[in-house]
């Protein structure tokens, strides 16, 4: 048994990392900003499982999460390794600031208070879109001026960056998801980001059309037809993440990402059929910009504007050291074939 201490355990990805890690028989410190949320994820266990979780209020752009010394003191030696998950995970411009004390600062406090209680592996979840503008990502640390299309992307370059400056003080790993889905066998998500927000906008517009009588008309998307949609199951992000822990070694960098991604029109169509709304296609003329689409579809393309990098390219990732892990653990390689992507595009849209 080892004691884990995770940040983020609240969230879509850290809900199902901290059972999993229940389930192997650890105990974990789950650190949660939010009472009710705290009480939310300990309803989801049983009394003998209670026994081995704890929650620390605290939060991550306090100095040292918000614990006081008698913590540190107390737990100097008690935690083996951290999970740091905690993040803003939005890519609003005029939330940059906050994006950065959230991220990147947040990053550094729990850096910190993780030397001081003598952690000894700290695995940073960051994002596989850490590679911004690139087209090809490497499993390897971004340069510090590395050109990204929000400022999401660029507070996770830099924490990054915090977190390998760690590599003489304790053992340090990035792990990279792409975007996260839900669960390979049950489709299940709890999750209102990526491609569950552009569900949602895409729910909201077909509504608006049947309301206000124009579900006849057709829509224009912009986005490269060509271009992928590099969705990863979070199960699969789970069976990484306890890996990185198994068989990580100091400063390696993991890329969990789809090495066979769904294009954008394959997954389009998907959604047209399971949503039952035909009038959507992909615009790929490059010539075409918001204002030459009429008002309508302006009022769609603008719902799903925030998504539109996401859209626009054709990326790869290699995610060699990822494999090498996944093998040496006996695990199997992702294969996301057509019944599981419907699966997981249809929890999104019910
Ligand atoms: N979802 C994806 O597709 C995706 C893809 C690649 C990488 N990632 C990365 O994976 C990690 C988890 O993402 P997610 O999808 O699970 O996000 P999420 O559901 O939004 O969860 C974020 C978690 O961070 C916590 N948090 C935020 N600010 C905090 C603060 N100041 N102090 C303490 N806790 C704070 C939240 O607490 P509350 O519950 O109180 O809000 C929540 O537990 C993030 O680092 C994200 O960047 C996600």
């Amino acid at each position: 048994m080892k004691r884990f201490l995770v940040t983020g355990g609240t969230g879509f990805l850290g809900s199902i990392l901290i059972s999993e890690l229940i389930f192997q028989g650890h105990s974990v410190l789950v650190l949660a900003r939010s009472e009710r949320k705290a009480r939310q994820l300990l309803s989801k266990f049983n009394s003998d499982e209670l026994q081995r979780i704890c929650i620390l209020k605290g939060d991550v752009t306090h100095v040292d999460l918000g614990q006081s010394f008698g913590f540190i003191d107390e737990n100097k030696g008690y935690i083996d390794v951290v999970y740091h998950l905690a993040a803003m995970v939005k890519f609003d411009e005029e939330l940059a600031d906050e994006l950065m004390k959230i991220n990147l600062q947040g990053t550094k406090n729990t850096l910190k208070l993780s030397e001081k209680l003598g952690v000894k592996q700290f695995i940073q979840v960051s994002t596989a879109y850490t590679l911004g503008k690139e087209l090809n990502g490497i499993e390897e640390l971004y340069p510090e001026n590395q050109v990204c299309h929000n400022p999401y992307e660029l507070s996770k370059v830099y924490a990054e960056r915090e977190v390998m400056s760690y590599k003489n003080k304790m053992k340090v790993n990035i792990v990279r998801p792409s975007i996260i889905v839900g669960d390979s066998k049950t489709g299940r998500a709890d999750s209102n980001f990526a491609i569950y927000g552009f569900l949602r906008a895409l729910s909201v517009f077909k509504k608006r059309a049947l309301r206000d009588g124009f579900s006849k008309e057709f829509f224009r998307i912009i986005a490269s037809a060509k271009g992928t949609s590099n969705l990863v199951p979070i199960d699969y992000v789970v069976k990484v993440l306890l890996a990185v822990h198994a068989l990580g070694e100091n400063e390696q960098i993991f890329h969990v990402t789809n090495p066979n991604p769904p294009t954008n029109q394959y997954i389009l169509s998907r959604i047209k059929f399971l949503m039952k709304y035909d009038q959507l296609t992909i615009t790929t003329d490059p010539l075409i910009g918001i204002h030459d689409l009429t008002i309508k579809e302006r009022m769609l393309n603008e719902l799903l504007w925030i998504y539109k990098p996401y859209l626009a390219t054709d990326k790869s990732f290699d995610d060699s050291q990822t494999q090498c892990l996944l093998k040496n653990s006996e695990e199997l390689q992702l294969d996301m074939d057509h019944k599981m992507i419907d699966l997981i595009l249809a929890s999104g849209i019910a």
